[in-house]
């Protein structure tokens, strides 16, 4: 089922993946960085835009350091799969001077595109979120909320409409899709999908011995409850816009 959907709808692309070696709590070096890669190939995707954890800390030396291991990541796997993709995003914490760190180089966007996969506190106000995505809209830049199901705050509907005013665009993790339907937490996030809620939908993936690539469940989910077009815009067609620095559907 899942090979039939993929030739219809081509490559899924991941655009939250911890893939770089020994940067943050994701792979531990290149032979993991290589084993995450072949999974997510296996599971349908055929490109991956690498997002590390980015802080207040992280200088400019540190993006070079990332950029040097995204191509040594992408020159390795595409020995073995030619057509594969590897770009390099990140996955920014956000912080007051972060617009400021974006526009001289010393945090990433989305593969080269003004997105930027930004993340807050878990326990952050709905005021605290909406002033960061302002501010980063206000500097020119298009806002991704990384993974949008861990804020409490959001789960009131007209919140997440009250970010999308602002220009934010939202990505939930496959893993979230997937689980109990009494679950009060699966629930609100399969309902923000069915309703066309969410852009993007990322594996964050971390290590192969935790939060692996595994989107076979929530694809099953996908593929018997939300329209097709809908699954083909999260799965691959709005990372494509990302990738081209284009607006999403
Ligand atoms: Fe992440």
């Amino acid at each position: 089922m899942r090979q039939t959907q993929q030739k219809k709808s081509g490559s899924m692309i991941d655009v939250h993946a911890h893939i770089l070696p020994g940067v943050d709590d994701g792979a531990r070096d290149f032979a993991e960085t290589s084993r995450l890669l072949r999974f997510s190939i296996s599971q349908g995707f055929g490109a991956v835009i690498a997002t590390p954890h980015g802080s207040r800390g992280n200088g400019g030396a540190g993006i070079e350091k990332l950029a040097e291991l995204t191509e040594l990541a992408r020159q390795e796997i595409q020995k073995e799969h030619p057509d594969f993709e590897l770009y390099l995003g990140q996955e920014t914490r956000y912080h007051e001077e972060l617009p400021q760190k974006l526009r001289e180089g010393k945090a990433c966007t989305m593969a080269g595109s003004r997105y930027v996969l930004v993340e807050f506190e878990t326990g952050d106000g709905y005021s605290r979120l909406l002033g960061g995505i302002r501010a980063l809209s206000l500097a020119g830049f298009l806002p991704v909320l990384a993974h949008v199901e861990r804020y409490g705050c959001l789960r009131q509907d007209e919140r997440l409409e009250g970010l999308a005013e602002m220009g934010c665009v939202f990505q939930m993790n496959y893993g979230s899709l997937q689980g109990s339907c009494l679950s009060p937490r699966v629930r609100w996030c399969r309902r923000q999908v069915c309703e066309g809620r969410i852009q993007l939908l990322g594996t964050d993936m971390h290590r192969t011995d935790y939060r692996p690539p595994d989107t076979a469940k929530a694809m099953r989910w996908l593929e018997k409850n939300v329209r097709e077009e809908l699954v083909e815009a999260m799965t691959r067609k709005n990372a494509l816009h990302m990738i081209r620095d284009e607006g999403m559907d």
